[in-house]
């Protein structure tokens, strides 16, 4: 347990008033640069031998620095491409259907590719690469290199790319993804679906993840001044030795210097070394962080060498304490804080795991809207910028990693998660692992949880640390060496005991209910998939929102906990299955539309006045029969009424909701609601709607940033004549946008649709294999002249016939320095001349070719590797076109290889967007681009008004990038 506060004492000495300069980033020769935009994607793995074992530098196909990806799709990132794929009921439930894994071999391994150039000035700069994430396997080659493999979909990774790149001149990475194998059993989406960076620093710099800004207090609860400990890791890269100095200031949230600020110190670097600098600073009146105060600090980390600065950085930070107490529960501040939590996967509609950063902030608001104030990032390391989202907003975080292991690997990603993460004020406790049931109870599953949480005592030692046990009153394994016991599901009296056993062990609740229903739905319906969503049905392990919080509320010991869902994701559909591809746990559904339970937490999570009635008033055919009434409220009494007459009053009792059956008549049900002195204090209605007649769309942000990353979040809707909202319209609405945003995603919370969600353009293609070749041995030239056997009109008929599929392997050449000429013909139309382009596409000739077409040399391979690919169509035309290769074999044998295609390009195909209403609702996620102005959006439905909505475009300096 750590009641931390009280360990740290003030260090007097550190809180002199040292030195303050200021500083401007622009005096630090380090970029961070977005690489998200303009990348190069191919679905599917058409270059299986891309990765070369035997040399280093000549990865081959799209691995290979140059080749011909013209005709790839552009994507920016995030990117998933799972979210672009169709469902299919023989694939993976569990994973939300999607055509994905070791069945769909073709959908399942991914090429991405972006060139970027570097001035020659940059020379003498490192450079790292580093991946936020990706799902899942990713390979990654710089300018042929492989320069890494990486595997796990969760753990950023980084590479010094230094030595492989070319300064003054073009770069080129290659990526191969292959998310054949899932980690969880839920959605997880494929690709590169966070960000990439470009980081130039100097060669005496921070190391990457090398700031530790860390708080502490003299007394608990935290009062008067903070002593800001501070840690800076310096690499010097340079074969020398450096002496540099590190200095640091601090930026209140008001944006003052504070002038206590600043510390230095002098030290030698040996060459190639890391050293970590240390100091701490006095904060005399510190303001203090939380999720209704989020105020940060920012901490300036410089670096000097000979008195210039060679390195800054900007670390945001917050000043709080955090705790876990076996009586008092959590404590922030020093002072019980109920966690209102919600358990979160990453995914949302329209886009699956490739969240925007704007999308993230949506996400933060949404939940906060009903009174979240903590999210357990399910079950793996969050986004960067969700954490950042949660800092700004205020929401505390449980940073959870993917898997147990005391192993290297798995601790080196403990080790990047808890860098990465630890500066974050928003992150109050880091989680081991997720419901280990085959080996949580044993020996060594212990052994495993004390190492990783022993290796957190050393990197961070203020924060806590759980683990989502999925078990009783059961003191074993794991949970008998936590410091905090975490409680997926199992409540009840178990809890009790288990308290009054182990008093001096902190608990929280990390996954509680799990409680089911679709936005909008009032009736169980399985075949449909639907789920009524009263608060009344939930999976044999699980329980309704109201008993769960009920037994929670009255225990502060327990901390409070995480339900289990915030948002509705991809897969895991419970209770039903397919046609069902989303799961129903989440009080906010795929989109971040509310269901009714949201007015429940709301009730008890805030202390806002909510008075909340459902089902919706339109019941067509209904009429007589008994229909459930609920009311979600915090009011002391409801009284509910039908066209007026009242139908009773009720008293709410704490942490409960209200329900009358009411024969259904068309028209008005209303409700008061009353405080304990019996004043009306709040009142709110259903009504019967008439049809829908028109459209209607509101954009939740009106003016957005014109950076090409901003988003504005649109709520489609179809209303009645008196511009009523109708709950059950399921209209299909088509969309168009004209101006500076793009479409990248559309949702309707609907757990069974299987409508796109994304609409990309295709690229029709046309193979041709050519495989009757004729050959003959033959000197060739060694350059690019021209042999006699490479004009179109060569009578080669008395050459020998081959079928060029059965060659390769087969090596026709038989001797070492030996060449021979193919050669073949292939016919296209004028049609296939229309389109965007023709490509020849090699597997390659062992050792070296000069290949040719109609008479013209189109390109040259020396690796017996290279796959090339050459784009012909300036020298090809309708009718007969003859193809020529000369292949000199080096050494042993050799010869043209199998497989070679012409691939006909037809123009690509932009699909109109489009998708259903699901009981009144659907989403249009639009993006800007980097043009100031303005974009509209446009609806259109058969037998409704349309309806348009215009966004401004602000112009901004965009985050800086790589064109
Ligand atoms: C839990 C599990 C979650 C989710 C949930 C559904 O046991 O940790 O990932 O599967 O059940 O109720």
């Amino acid at each position: 347990m750590k009641l931390l506060p009280l360990i740290h004492a003030l260090v007097a000495g550190a809180c002199t008033v040292l030195w303050v300069t200021p500083l401007a980033a622009a005096d630090s020769p380090r970029e961070h640069l977005s690489l998200d935009s303009n990348w190069k994607f191919h679905l599917g793995d058409d270059w299986p031998d891309a990765l070369h074992l035997e040399n280093s530098g000549t990865g081959s196909g799209p691995a290979a620095e140059r080749f011909a990806d013209a005709y790839w799709r552009v994507v920016n990132l995030p990117h998933d491409w799972a979210v672009e794929l169709s469902f299919d009921w023989a694939a993976d439930g569990s994973h939300g259907f999607k055509t994905l894994g070791t069945k769909y071999p073709t959908n399942s391994i991914g090429w991405y590719r972006r060139t970027f150039e570097l001035p020659k000035a940059d020379a003498g700069k490192r450079l790292w690469l580093t991946f936020d994430g990706v799902f899942r396997d990713a390979t990654v080659w710089v300018n042929g290199w492989c320069v890494r493999h990486h595997e796990g979909g969760y753990y950023p990774f980084r590479e010094d790319i230094t030595d492989v790149v070319h300064f003054g001149g073009q770069n080129t990475v290659a990526v191969r993804v292959d998310a054949t194998k899932s980690e969880g059993w839920f959605y997880e989406g494929a690709g590169i679906y966070r960000h990439v960076w470009l980081d130039k620093t100097a060669a005496v710099a921070i190391a990457p993840d090398g700031i530790f800004v860390c708080p502490q207090f003299g007394n608990n609860p935290p009062e008067g001044p903070a002593t800001i400990q501070m840690r800076a890791s310096v690499l010097n890269q340079q074969q020398t030795v450096a002496v540099a100095e590190v200095n640091w200031r601090i930026v209140a949230p008001d944006g003052k210097n504070i002038a206590e600020g600043g510390a230095h110190q002098t030290d030698d670097l040996a060459p190639h070394s890391e050293t970590e600098y240390n100091r701490e600073i006095g904060i005399r009146s510190p303001i203090l962080w939380s999720p209704e105060n989020p105020r940060l600090y920012q901490l300036v980390t410089t670096v000097s060498v000979v008195g210039k600065i060679v390195d800054q950085k900007e670390t945001a930070f917050g000043i709080r304490t955090v705790g876990f107490d076996p009586t008092n529960g959590f404590l922030l501040n020093g002072h019980h804080y109920e966690l209102y939590g919600t358990c979160n996967h990453q995914d949302h509609a329209g886009v699956g795991a490739a969240i925007p950063d704007a999308l993230q902030e949506f996400r933060v608001k949404k939940l906060k809207e009903f009174g979240c104030n903590a999210i357990r990032t399910s079950h793996n390391p969050p986004t960067p910028e969700l954490l950042d989202a949660c800092d700004r907003l205020g929401l505390l975080v449980l940073d959870e990693s993917r898997l147990m292991g005391s192993d290297s690997e798995n601790l080196q990603k403990w080790d990047d998660q808890i860098r990465r993460d630890r500066n974050h004020p928003s992150v109050a406790i880091w989680c081991i692992a997720n419901e280990q049931f085959m080996v949580q109870d044993s020996p060594e599953a212990a052994n495993v949880a004390r190492v990783m949480q022993d290796y957190v005592q050393r990197l961070d030692p203020l924060r806590p640390v759980t683990y989502a046990a999925p078990e009783d009153d059961v003191f074993r394994g794991i949970n008998s060496v936590i410091e905090v016991r975490g409680w997926n599901y199992h409540y009840g009296p178990q809890m009790d005991r288990y308290h009054a056993a182990h008093p001096d062990q902190p608990n929280v609740g990390t996954e509680q209910a799990s409680v089911v229903g679709t936005r909008g739905i009032y009736t169980n319906d399985p075949p449909h998939g639907y789920v009524a969503a009263y608060d009344l049905v939930w999976p044999g392990w699980t329980t309704t929102a109201e008993s769960w919080w009920s037994f929670f509320a009255g225990r502060p010991w327990l901390s409070g906990a995480f339900v289990w869902t915030g948002f509705d994701y991809r897969g895991e559909p419970t209770p039903y299955w397919w046609p069902c591809v989303n799961s129903h746990f989440g009080i906010l559904d795929t989109c971040g539309f509310p269901k009714d339970v949201f007015y429940y937490y709301q009730s008890w999570w805030t202390t806002n006045t909510v008075l909340h009635l459902l089902p919706h008033w339109n019941w067509p055919g209904r009429e007589g029969q008994e229909i459930l009434v609920q009311a979600f409220s915090n009011c002391q009494q409801v009284e509910l009424f039908l066209n007026g007459e009242s139908l009773g009053k009720q008293a709410m009792q704490p942490n409960s909701k209200l329900s009358w059956k009411v024969k259904y008549t068309p028209g008005t049900l209303s409700a008061k609601g009353y405080d304990a002195a019996g004043n009306v204090i709040a009142g709110t209605k259903v009504e019967t709607t008439s049809d829908a007649t028109r459209i209607q769309l509101v954009p939740d942000r009106q003016t957005i940033l014109a950076d090409g990353e901003d988003l504005s979040i649109f709520t489609v809707s179809a209303v009645d004549t008196q511009g009523r909202a109708v709950p059950v319209a399921q209209n299909k609405i088509n969309f168009s946008l004209a101006g500076a945003g793009k479409i990248i995603g559309v949702g309707n919370g609907d757990p069974s649709c299987h409508e796109p969600d994304t609409y990309v353009p295709s690229v029709p293609v046309r193979s041709l294999p050519i495989s009757d070749w004729r050959w003959h041995l033959a000197p060739v030239p060694h350059n690019h002249s021209m042999a006699p056997e490479y004009a179109s009109d060569f009578a080669d008929e008395t050459w020998t016939s081959l079928n060029a599929s059965t060659s390769g392997g087969d090596a026709t050449i038989k001797t070492p320095d030996t060449s021979a000429i193919y050669r073949a013909h292939f016919t296209v139309t004028e049609a296939d001349l229309q389109g965007a382009g023709v490509q020849i596409c090699f597997s390659g000739c062992d050792d070296e070719g000069w290949y040719y077409v109609n008479g013209q040399c189109i390109g040259e391979s020396h690796d017996w590797q290279a796959q090339p690919i050459f784009s012909i169509q300036p020298v090809i035309h309708a009718g007969d076109n003859v193809i020529a290769v000369g292949v000199y074999n080096r050494v042993g044998t050799g010869g043209l290889n199998r497989n070679v295609t012409v691939k006909i390009i037809g123009r690509t195909s932009v699909p109109p967007w489009s998708r259903s209403l699901f009981n009144g609702l659907a989403q249009v996620i639009v993006q800007s681009t980097r043009d100031a102005g303005e974009f509209k959006l446009m609806a259109t439905a058969d037998g409704l008004a349309p309806a348009t909505a215009a966004v401004q475009t602000q112009p901004c300096s965009p985050r800086p990038f790589l064109p």
